[in-house]
Formats: C-alpha cells, structure tokens, sequence
C-alpha cells in the first residue's frame, strides 16, 4: 500500500491555497512550516472546525457580524479569531485572543498573520481568571473552552453582568484535561447563567456533544 509523506499533503494544502485565494490557508501553510506544534492539527480537525463553523454561523444569525473588540479566552492556537477575521460577513475592529499555555502565543500570530499585519489580532498570554474585564472592556467576550477551566465560576463571576457571551463546552469527559464538563444544555445554563439567552443549543460530532451558549450574562 502506498503511504504519502507530510509533502503530499502540503502540496495538496497549497493547491487548495491557490485555487481558493485563501490567505486563511496561506497562514496555515506557513505556520506548518515554522512551528512543529502537533496542537495545529487537533485546532484544525474535522470536529474542531465545525464547532467553530456552528459558532460562527449562529453568531451572524443571533446577532449579526459588527463588533469592536472580541475578546477568546482559551483561545489556543487563534483558530477562532482566523475564522472570524476571515469571514466576510463580520465587520470586527480587533480579536484578542488569550491562553493561560505561554507556547500558544507564537502560534497563534502566525496562523493569523494576514491581520497582524494589519493590528487587527493580537494573542496573550493569560489566566482568564485573572482577568479584571472591567478594567479591559470587550464588545463580545467568547469563551470555547468551558470544559478545561477549573474553577470556572471564579472566572465566571468576575464576567460583568450586561457582557456579551458566546460560550461552548461538552461532555467529552474521557479527556484528561476536559475537568469542567456538562451533561446537557440544562447544566450549561445552570453553570453560566444569563440574564437573556439568544441562542442556546447542542450539536452531535464524532465522540461527544457540544453545547452552546450565546447571550448576554
Ligand atoms: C484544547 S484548547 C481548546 C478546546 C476547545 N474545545 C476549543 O477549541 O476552543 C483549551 C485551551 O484552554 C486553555 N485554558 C485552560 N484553562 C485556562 C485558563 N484558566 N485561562 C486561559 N486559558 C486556559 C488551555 O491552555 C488550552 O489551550
């Protein structure tokens, strides 16, 4: 049986780079060349991609596409705040997106170099419990990451009450570090409350369920 080397698919990745004019994979391509970080592959699988799609979409369909800051916590290698600086149907002045893991930095301003290069994102290293979001307002503040914060309702009560959320988490709990994860939409809720919820549901992937949140707490 024929196996294919990482240059096969690259060359495929590049083709698909050219024929759809896309600087989102120009930037994938580029940082597969700089950072040996296996975590690329995971951010961009075939489930991660379309829990990020879903948000997306339902985040256009809820609330439109102009916001001033957006602000990603646990917001790993910038994936997210590639799909939303990418997706012409948004109008975003700037993403901010934060990791609490120092080596996602780097990585995350490569996979999103075309709005570096333009100020339009910045990543940071931070615990978003620490966070005084006060101090730091965003428009809309999105956190995917619910299933990996420990101690979730301290960074969940220092959210101001009035903020925008976009809020994923699921019940994947054969994951190691998943240490926060929810059984139903009707925990999720239960756990972050809002004082109006704007869309509220869950999507079936390969594995687990993800559930989401998008309202204003
Ligand atoms: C594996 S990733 C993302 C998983 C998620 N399903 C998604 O795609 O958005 C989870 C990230 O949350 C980050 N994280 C966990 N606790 C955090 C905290 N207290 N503050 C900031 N980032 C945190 C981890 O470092 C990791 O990069």
């Amino acid at each position: 049986m024929t196996t294919f080397d990482d240059e096969f698919y690259r060359d495929i990745l590049a083709g698909l780079a050219v024929y759809t004019d896309s600087a989102f994979v120009r930037d994938i391509l580029a940082t597969l060349d700089r950072h040996q970080e296996p975590g690329i592959a995971v951010a961009l699988n075939r489930n991660q991609v379309a829990s990020k799609r879903w948000l997306v979409d339902t985040l256009h369909a809820t609330s439109g596409g102009r916001y001033g800051t957006v602000m990603i916590l646990g917001g790993w290698i910038g994936a997210l705040g590639a799909m939303l600086l990418h997706d012409r149907r948004f109008a975003i002045d700037r993403v901010v997106s934060i990791d609490i893991d120092p080596r996602c930095v780097d990585v995350a301003r490569s996979l999103n170099a075309t709005h570096v290069a333009t100020g339009r994102f910045d990543a940071r290293t931070a615990d978003m419990r620490e966070l005084d979001h006060a101090a730091e307002a965003a428009d809309l503040l999105i956190n995917t990451s619910c299933e990996h914060v420990e101690g979730f309702g301290r960074w969940y009560s220092r959210v101001p009450d009035g903020q925008r959320l976009v809020l994923q988490s699921n019940d994947y709990v054969a994951v190691h570090e998943h240490v926060n994860c929810v059984r139903d939409v009707a925990e999720f809720r239960a756990q972050a409350p809002m004082r109006e919820t704007l869309f509220a549901g869950e999507r079936a992937l390969r594995r687990y369920t993800r559930f989401m949140l998008i309202g204003r707490k």
